[in-house]
């Protein structure tokens, strides 16, 4: 019972790109047009997709993006994105050459790493924008912030290198207790006062992420790193909710089997879960390889789209998750239940699943694995569909008849990328909605009904 206008897999996530440029025009407001705002995109931009949510900030209003790996970076630019990123993990110097080729900003916190860039640089005829990590508090990366001046010094006289930035990260921003972060906020001022007293000066100092954003302007300093807040999640109950964020992403999946089972009859692995009368019993095409996890078997909701929850009973599969459905006449096969999300007045947030999850929304959002199909959304329609077999893009503005199908990362081996139904890469799609077309609401309802 596929609908056609959801030609991928009946599990699936959809982001909102109107949120995500509504929140980043959100944090401008709160932390004015003077301070620089660079997108956080790792882990897959928390799992919503780099390149799309990414390009969606910057027309808002970002001025620049961060990731972490090497490989997040060139995946940016080969996505065409050729704005400011600021790399900002863990490096090792065999990886200078590529981020010299790649053109992008590193962040640096020892001399070998300074050297290997400075070498390259200079090798390739170019200038390598850096930024000194100062550790504050954070325990990970950064020269202790009481001794940073003698390695700044060094980096600053390489040739090859502008030493650009300097930056600190908190440990606890989105925490009640704001203590440890004004610490480390003293902490992070007094090493640039030490900079400033030997005349090193720098063009961009940073420090927040999304907590210290929210709740300690102190903070900001010239440029912020946002990264939750852009996709619209609150870190924690704690921070003020005065700047208001719409969170971008929902997750959704449709009943692909449906069956009574009678009273006494057990549900899915290690018979967690048995029926306490005859039971419709739906099973969704989603589980824990998905990144919906293993705790939220007899434990999760799912909500229906007229209203009411449906719990999750039994474990959660690899594959598979099972709900009870009180009334099969609502919900048949096919049927289309938010996993996280807002239907009418009730939502699944985030944090809802990671707290039964017992983690954090950054590593339920981050968790979503690639086998998710990506449905992107722009004023309420689907723009994009990114999935493991390739992207196909809906193009209204030719009246229902172009959708390209591109960068597949090739589910069909060497032959080249196919798209969700089926097209391959560089066909142009003729038909249904991978045509462009779109089913009306009453089309699409009958549909689904039937
Ligand atoms: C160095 C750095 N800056 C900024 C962020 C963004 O943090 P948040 O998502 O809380 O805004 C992260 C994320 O962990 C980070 O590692």
């Amino acid at each position: 019972v596929r609908d056609r206008a959801n030609p991928w897999r009946p599990a699936w996530l959809e982001i909102d790109l109107d949120a995500v440029a509504h929140n980043v025009t959100s944090l401008r407001t709160h932390v004015g047009s003077e301070v620089r705002m660079y997108f956080v995109v790792k882990a897959m931009g928390y799992g919503h997709g780099a390149a799309e949510t990414a390009a969606a900030a910057l027309g808002a209003g970002v001025d620049g993006l961060c990731v972490v790996t090497v490989e997040e970076a060139r995946a940016l630019r080969e996505a065409g994105l050729t704005c400011p990123i600021l790399l900002a993990g863990g490096l090792l110097p065999e990886e200078a050459p590529e981020i010299v080729g790649l053109g992008v900003k590193a962040v640096v916190y020892n001399e070998d790493m300074a050297q290997a860039l400075s070498r390259e640089a200079l090798q390739c005829g170019r200038v390598v924008d850096v930024h000194l990590k100062v550790d504050t508090g954070m325990g990970r990366f950064g020269v202790p912030w009481d001794s940073s001046v003698g390695l700044g010094m060094r980096i600053r006289d390489l040739r090859g290198l502008k030493l650009e930035g300097l930056m600190t990260h908190f440990a606890m921003s989105d925490h009640h207790d704001k203590e440890f972060t004004r610490l480390q906020t003293r902490r992070f001022r007094h090493a640039l006062d030490a900079f400033d007293e030997h005349g090193v000066r720098f063009e961009f100092v940073h420090a927040a992420n999304t907590g210290a954003i929210l709740d300690l302007p102190e903070t900001h300093f010239n440029m912020v790193r946002p990264g939750l807040a852009v996709y619209g999640v609150y870190p924690s109950p704690y921070v003020t909710r005065d700047v208001v964020l719409k969170p971008a992403l929902s997750l959704k999946a449709r009943v692909v089997s449906l069956k009574r089972l009678p009273k006494g009859h057990t549900v899915s692995y290690g018979r967690r879960y048995t029926c306490g009368d005859d039971e419709w019993i739906g099973v969704l095409p989603i589980g824990y390889h998905d990144g919906y996890r293993r705790q939220l078997g007899n434990r999760g909701r799912v909500l229906q789209p007229s209203g009411g929850a449906l719990p999750v009973v039994g474990g959660v599969a690899m594959d598979a998750t099972m709900v009870r459905i009180e009334d099969p006449a609502a919900v048949g096969l096919g049927q289309e239940l938010v996993l996280l999300g807002t239907t009418g007045t009730d939502t699944i947030d985030v944090h809802e699943i990671a707290d039964l999850a017992d983690t954090v929304s950054y590593d339920i959002l981050c968790g979503f694995s690639p086998r998710l199909p990506r449905v992107y959304l722009r004023e309420g329609k689907v723009w994009k569909v990114v999935s493991t077999c390739g992207t196909v893009s809906f193009d209204d503005s030719d009246d229902g008849v172009a959708a390209d199908v591109g960068q597949g990362r090739g589910c069909d081996g060497a032959g080249g990328a196919v798209g969700p139904s089926g097209i391959r890469n560089g066909e142009r799609a003729t038909h249904g909605v991978l045509a462009g077309r779109r089913d009306t609401p009453g089309e699409r309802d009958s549909r689904e009904r039937a």
